[in-house]
C-alpha cells in the first residue's frame, strides 16, 4: 500500500491554521493581553433573522412526517437553484436551473473539481493566491505554474504573450489582495482561455462586496466566459454562512472539451461522492434572496464595508501603500520598511496585540506585505488599525 506522496510536498500546516496556533502560544503565553484579531476572513454578524425564520421552518418539517424530507437532490433543491437562476438575472446573466450545483460550500467544490480534471494539465495560479488553490493542486501531484501580482499591476496579473495553461484560476474581488478585476481586464482573460483551449476557475465568493455597477461580478458578464469558464461561489461571505456552509458551482452547458460537458462531468462527479447540502441550510440560503433576507444581508454586508473603510483611512492616514478595501472585504498593504511579511506578523501580534495574515503565506509575492480583513467586530477594527498605525509612526 502506498499513501499518496504528493501530500509530503505540502508545507507543514495550511495558512490559517500557522496563524491560529501562534495566537494560541501568545495567547498562553500571555494570558492578560487582549487580542485583536483580523486574520481569517471569518464573519462576526450571525445569521440575518430570515434566514434563521426559513432554517426555523425547516426545523419543523422535519419533525412532522407528511412534511419530513430525506435524502435531496444531490444537485441542490429546485427551490434554491431557481432563486440563483433570478439573483443572476438581475445582472442579467441568463442561466439555466441545471448549470447551477449547489454544494456545501465553496472550498470544497475548488478542491473537488480536480477530479474531473485530467492531471496532465497546466495549472496556472497567481501569486499571491488563497492557499488551497495552491494546496489542492499539490495533493493531486499536478504541474503548477504562477504568473505575478503586483504593485505595478495593481494586483491583477493579466495574460501576455506567451503564456500557456490549460486551467486559470481567478478570484475577483480578490483573495487575499482585494483587487477587482474590470470588465475589460477579465475580457482578456477570457479571450486568452478560449485561444488556449483552456478552462477559467473563477471565485465569486467575494462578489456581493462589489458596489460599483461597472465591476463585473460574475465572469459570465463577460462575453465568451460560457464556452471556457465555472463559476464557484458561496453564501459564506454574503449571508454570514461559514459555520453554516453553502456554496454552489456554476457549470455553463456550452463548456465542453473534446465532446465532453463538464456540466455532465461535474453532476456525474457530485451524484456519486455527495449526497447533497442538508435541506434545512438550503432553506436558509433561499430566504437569503427574499425582500427581507436580501435588506438584512445588505445591513450586514454595509457594516463589513464600514469597516473596510476604517481599515483603508487608517492606513492611508500614515501613507501605508495598500489595495482592495473597496468593493471587497480584505485590504493588502505594505509593511514598513521592507519588513518581511513574518516578521511584521510576529511584531504586530507580540508588541501590539494585532493578528494579520502575512502575505508570505499567499505566495512569495506576498512577501513584504500583510492582509487586513473587514469582517472583524467594530471595536476590535477600530482598536487594532489604531495600533497598526502606531507601528508606522
Ligand atoms: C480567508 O481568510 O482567506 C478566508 O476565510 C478563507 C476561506 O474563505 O476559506
Amino acid at each position: 500500500m502506498k499513501l499518496n506522496n504528493h501530500f509530503l510536498e505540502l508545507k507543514d500546516s495550511y495558512l490559517f491554521s500557522t496563524v491560529a496556533r501562534k495566537v494560541r502560544e501568545f495567547q498562553a503565553a500571555n494570558p492578560d493581553k487582549k487580542v485583536y484579531k483580523l486574520s481569517i476572513g471569518d464573519v462576526t454578524l450571525p445569521l440575518a433573522p430570515a434566514v434563521i425564520k426559513a432554517m426555523h421552518d425547516a426545523v419543523e418539517e422535519q419533525a412532522h412526517k407528511e412534511t419530513f424530507r430525506g435524502y435531496g437532490p444531490e444537485l441542490g433543491y429546485d427551490f434554491l437553484r431557481s432563486e440563483l437562476v433570478n439573483y443572476y438575472g438581475k445582472r442579467g446573466v441568463k442561466l439555466e436551473l441545471d448549470e447551477i450545483i449547489v454544494s456545501d460550500g465553496a472550498k470544497s467544490d475548488l478542491g473537488n473539481i480536480l477530479d474531473i480534471i485530467d492531471p496532465s494539465n497546466k495549472v496556472l495560479i497567481p501569486d499571491p493566491v488563497y492557499p488551497a488553490y495552491v494546496d489542492v493542486n499539490v495533493m493531486g501531484g499536478r504541474k503548477i505554474s504562477t504568473i505575478a501580482g503586483n504593485e505595478a499591476n495593481g494586483f491583477k496579473p493579466l495574460p501576455y504573450d506567451g503564456l500557456d495553461a490549460d486551467v486559470i484560476y481567478i478570484c475577483s474581488p480578490n483573495n487575499p489582495t482585494g483587487a477587482v478585476y474590470t470588465k475589460d481586464e477579465l475580457k482578456k482573460w477570457v479571450d486568452f482561455a478560449n485561444s488556449k483551449n483552456a478552462l477559467i476557475i473563477f471565485d465569486a465568493a467575494y462578489e456581493s462586496f462589489i458596489t460599483d455597477p461597472t465591476l463585473p461580478r460574475s465572469i459570465f458578464e463577460i462575453e465568451g466566459a460560457r464556452t471556457c469558464a465555472i463559476e464557484i461561489c458561496s453564501f459564506s461571505k454574503i449571508a454570514g454562512f461559514t459555520g453554516t456552509r453553502c456554496g454552489y458551482t456554476v457549470a455553463p452547458k456550452e463548456l465542453v472539451f473534446d465532446g465532453i460537458s463538464v456540466n455532465a462531468l461535474w453532476n456525474r462527479r457530485q451524484s456519486t461522492k455527495f449526497n447533497g447540502t442538508p435541506y434545512i441550510v438550503q432553506r436558509g440560503a433561499a430566504a437569503v434572496f427574499s425582500d427581507e433576507g436580501m435588506k438584512q444581508i445588505q445591513e450586514n454586508l454595509q457594516f463589513y464595508r464600514d469597516n473596510a473603510k476604517i481599515i483603508k483611512e487608517g492606513l492611508n492616514s500614515v501613507g501605508v501603500w495598500s489595495v482592495g478595501g473597496e468593493n471587497s472585504p480584505y485590504v493588502w498593504a505594505r509593511t514598513p520598511k521592507g519588513m518581511k511579511s513574518w516578521e511584521f506578523f510576529d511584531k504586530l501580534l507580540n508588541e501590539y496585540g494585532v493578528v494579520c495574515t502575512p502575505g508570505a503565506g499567499f505566495g512569495e509575492n506576498g512577501e513584504g506585505y500583510f492582509r487586513l480583513t473587514a469582517f472583524g467586530d467594530r471595536e476590535v477594527t477600530k482598536e487594532a488599525v489604531k495600533r497598526v498605525i502606531e507601528l508606522y509612526k
